[in-house]
């Protein structure tokens, strides 16, 4: 081998090593670091960095040129049946790295620390059941995956269903109803806004999409949801003409995950959540 060969070979070779650590590392970081996991209402699970889908490929810029990572996934959630549910993970040109990851399914919000009052496996939060005031979950993963793959299917016929309010804490809750109360008396307030630990926002399963006002029942967005809801497991929780069921003002914005079967089933009878539970 000459010299000049010799050279070349000696730039080379770390090169090549440099890149494929790179690789592993990048598949690492990302499998393992970088990522979410989300759960989607048909119970496939995909990763999630930020507002990026990867199962539809991942992208990492190494040495300045773009790559696509294709991220496997093996495993299944049941949104249905609470429990621990293995996924494991491989991008396909490593076959060495694989990863697994535990995902726990917990539909509802737990009974002992939410203190709350549950009928046939739903919490009921409304003006008589409430939750304890330090109960403060955050958005309930399940729900939120269903909520996802509702925004996207609605995304899909050009229509945008922003969140408007999710999680809610007592405190937060507190604040708004006293807003309320300043403005319209505490009467009227009743019909607008709950009162602290009588929020379903305080569960991690209540949305506000759209528009928090009566004008979103007129909008395309507003009757797509209206209409669509359920089949992502929401429920229009206060709905038009129900007014002294619920207690509440009809609110088209405002869904409630409850799971696609019972979803399907209050759509179609025209319940709401009480008349669904026989409860008050
Ligand atoms: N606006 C609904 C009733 C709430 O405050 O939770
Ligand atoms: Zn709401």
């Amino acid at each position: 081998m000459d010299a000049e060969k010799a050279r070349k070979r000696i730039k080379v070779v770390p090169a090549v090593l440099a890149a494929f650590v790179l690789l592993l590392l990048g598949g690492y970081i990302i499998l393992c670091k970088n990522t979410d996991i989300v759960i989607h209402g048909d119970g496939q699970v995909y990763l999630e960095a930020g507002d990026e889908y990867l199962d539809e490929g991942y992208h990492v810029t190494l040495f300045g040129k773009e790559k696509k990572l294709e991220v496997l996934t093996e495993g299944k959630v049941d949104n249905e049946f609470p429990g621990t549910y293995v996924i494991e993970y491989r991008v396909r040109w490593n076959p060495f790295l694989k990863v697994e990851k535990t995902v726990e399914v917990r539909p509802n919000c737990d009974p002992v620390e939410s203190g709350g009052y549950f009928v046939k496996g739903l919490i009921l939060v409304n003006k008589n059941h409430h939750v304890r005031k330090d109960y403060a979950p955050g958005e309930n993963r399940i729900a939120l995956g269903a909520l996802k793959e509702m925004q996207r299917a609605a995304k899909a016929e050009k229509l945008k269903l922003p969140v408007v309010d999710g999680f809610r804490s007592y405190e937060t809750q507190e604040k708004l109803y006293r807003m309320w109360v300043e403005l319209k008396g505490e009467q009227k307030a009743a019909l607008y806004s709950a009162e602290p630990g009588h929020s379903e926002h305080q569960t991690g399963l209540a949305f506000d999409l759209g528009l928090a006002d009566p004008v979103f029942a007129d909008w395309p967005e507003g009757k797509w949801l209206e209409e669509n809801a359920h089949k992502f497991g929401f429920i229009i929780r206060y709905p038009k003409g129900k007014e002294d069921v619920t207690g509440y003002a009809y609110e088209p914005w405002h869904v409630r995950y409850v799971g696609k079967t019972i979803a399907a089933e209050i759509y179609e009878k025209g319940l709401t959540l009480e008349e669904y539970l026989g409860e008050e």
